[in-house]
């Protein structure tokens, strides 16, 4: 069903609707108490937490080498640098929390399904739509959820890194996202277009969610 452009600000408000309303089926109940046993510790998310890490990065720096607009490549090249940063720090909190990462390699096991799916992007507008407007949004929620998981066990070093570093640069990726799809979104076609991605990257998340939960117990795995 094609439709006519309604503004980019319009479009823009009603993908915030939409995500926020999955978001809220991700966000666990607050007051039901997580499964803490056996895999799920702060240093075992913090290795997923690596591997988002890493996509985001190469995800990022694979599109600015792949676009010609200076606002979209240097919007991505931002985020290229902060992901790696964050990559780094976590790396440094799990050194401090006594965890060996010598010879751990968090592609090991390949890269993810949301990773192909941005990897297969190649608009502008769909790109910023899936992984700065809605993959960063997700990560929002995911790493309150995580700030609130360290709390609850008492890690407090881990919960300021994410909750005064590395949750703002991701508010920031979005706020990215969001000032570009202003730019981008103007047509009926690239609303379209910026609708079905951010619609397929909401969905991968929670399919990647329910497999986490099925497979290792894990509610609160940090995102980018
Ligand atoms: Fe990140
Ligand atoms: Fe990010």
């Amino acid at each position: 069903m094609t439709r006519g452009a309604v503004t980019a600000e319009a479009l823009v408000a009603e993908l915030d609707e939409r995500n926020q309303a999955v978001l809220a089926r991700l966000a666990p109940d607050a007051t039901l108490v997580p499964e803490v046993s056996g895999h799920l510790t702060v240093a075992n998310l913090l290795k997923v937490a690596l591997k988002n890490e890493i996509e985001a990065t190469e995800i990022a720096a694979r599109w600015l080498v792949t676009t010609d607009d200076v606002e979209v490549k240097m919007a991505f090249a931002r985020q290229a640098g902060d992901e790696a940063r964050h990559y780094r720090m976590i790396a440094e909190r799990l050194a401090e929390l006594g965890v060996d990462l010598g010879g751990f390699n968090p592609l090991a096991n390949g890269y993810g399904p949301l990773f192909a799916y941005l990897d297969s992007l190649t608009g502008t507008v769909e790109r910023v739509a899936a992984g700065q407007f809605t993959r960063e949004a997700i990560a929002v929620v995911k790493n309150r959820q995580f700030i609130e998981f360290c709390e609850r066990v008492g890690d407090r070093e881990t919960a300021a890194l994410y909750r005064d570093t590395i949750e703002p640069d991701e508010r920031y990726h979005h706020e990215l996202g969001r000032r570009l799809l202003l730019r981008f979104a103007g047509s009926a076609e690239a609303q379209a277009a910026a609708a079905a991605a951010a619609r397929r990257t909401l969905a991968l998340a929670e399919e990647l969610q329910q497999k986490a939960l099925a497979t290792v117990g894990i509610h609160h795995a940090p995102g980018c």
